[in-house]
């Protein structure tokens, strides 16, 4: 018999080794403070090869008499390991959740981010104004086209040939398809241009609209302009239309005071002089009270205490039938404003040019818009 065969592992060796075990495991998992590393130590400890795992198949090659003592002691240290991990992956678990609910704590009580929004184009902000002046007296709002006819644009409105605003100085005109390449560009044939006002979309809204009609219409128009502080070749009016059976001068005057005042304060003063346009039998100007200086003269109302701000007058008997509709019957009255100059004083801004810059150093100065 082999009785001291030398592979036989001794049970004091065994017993120091499953103490250190032990010890070196409980030392280990103290020092664990996330849920993998705790993975990670169990199964070095009681995976399949791992260390205490090892001693048990040495345990196997012990004296057979010293085998129930080993296996008691081996048994109660891996029960004390076992239980040492669950309590410490529970805790270490607990842990990692609360410092990632810390990490990710949402205050519902800070306050927003603010969020660059922009805001409208000073421009826009007096057209939505003038909107909504006369939606309040129960006008509605149309628009029209931006490429016109010829037709619609001068002649409906009774603008004859030789009118000035005709002249190739004024208007652009779109080019005849084919002239451009051919190096001889001419105005188109069927006479389309860019709308030089927006009174053409007044047939529009007569051949659209049953009388009574009361429209505004907002809008881009065009002209051939030499480029200046006060001229450009691109601008915004905004038209008005009424037409109805008993419609007078005195309408239209009662209307455009209370647009001033509505627009420019209930102490606006304001004044009618005669004017001239084609379309419109009488025609006159429309004039409030300085915005600048409030009447005592300055550089804006060229010291006149005086700014015209619109064109208007009865719909003349041509235009109407030019709409489709019989002068025996129905009155209009008409009028056009132009918004880039009331922006400019309402502000300030002493170049027109600025307003279609597209500069935003310029254009963020004028936040209250909505
Ligand atoms: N269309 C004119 C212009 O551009 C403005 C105007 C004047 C419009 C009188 C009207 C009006 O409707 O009645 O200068």
């Amino acid at each position: 018999m082999n009785q001291g065969a030398p592979d036989r592992p001794s049970s004091d060796d065994l017993r120091i080794a499953l103490e250190e075990v032990r010890a070196a495991g409980l030392a280990a998992l103290a020092q664990t403070d996330d849920p993998a590393a705790v993975g990670s130590l169990r199964s070095g400890l009681l995976g399949r090869s791992g260390r205490l795992t090892a001693l048990l198949r040495e345990i196997a090659h012990a004296q057979p008499s010293e085998r129930p003592a080993l296996g008691r002691l081996a048994n109660e240290v891996r029960a004390e390991l076992e239980a040492t991990l669950d309590d410490r992956q529970r805790v270490v678990r607990r842990e990692a959740l609360q410092r990632q609910l810390a990490a990710e704590a949402i205050d519902m009580t800070a306050p927003g981010r603010p969020v660059a929004a922009g805001h409208l184009h000073p421009l826009m902000t007096a057209e939505r104004e003038v909107r909504e002046i006369f939606h309040g007296f129960g006008f509605e709002v149309i628009e029209g086209p931006e490429i016109e006819t010829d037709e619609m644009n001068f002649e409906r409105l009774n603008i004859p040939p030789d009118h000035p605003s005709r002249d190739l100085w004024d208007t652009l005109y779109v080019a005849e398809p084919g002239s451009v390449e051919a190096g001889a560009p001419r105005p188109a044939e069927d006479g389309t241009i860019l709308r030089t006002h927006t009174s053409p979309v007044q047939i529009r809204a007569m051949k659209a609209l049953k009388p009574p009609i009361r429209v505004v219409i907002p809008g881009r128009c065009f002209r051939y302009e030499a480029v200046d502080a006060g001229h450009n070749f691109e601008f915004f009016q905004v038209e008005g239309l009424v037409v109805d059976r008993e419609t007078s001068l005195a309408d239209l005057k009662g209307t455009l005071e209370a647009y001033a005042r509505a627009m420019y304060g209930p102490e606006t003063r304001t004044r009618f002089r005669p004017g001239y346009y084609p379309f419109t039998e009488p025609s006159v100007a429309f004039d409030v009270g300085c915005v600048v200086c409030a009447g005592e003269g300055c550089p804006a109302c060229q010291r006149t205490g005086w700014m015209t701000i619109l064109g208007a007058g009865m719909v003349h008997p041509v235009v109407l039938r030019n709409g489709g509709l019989d002068p025996e019957l129905y009155q209009g009255y008409a009028f056009g404003m132009g918004l880039d100059r009331m922006t400019l004083l309402r502000y300030g801004i002493p170049d027109l040019r600025l307003l279609m810059g597209s500069d935003l150093r310029f254009l963020e100065q004028f936040s209250d818009g909505r």
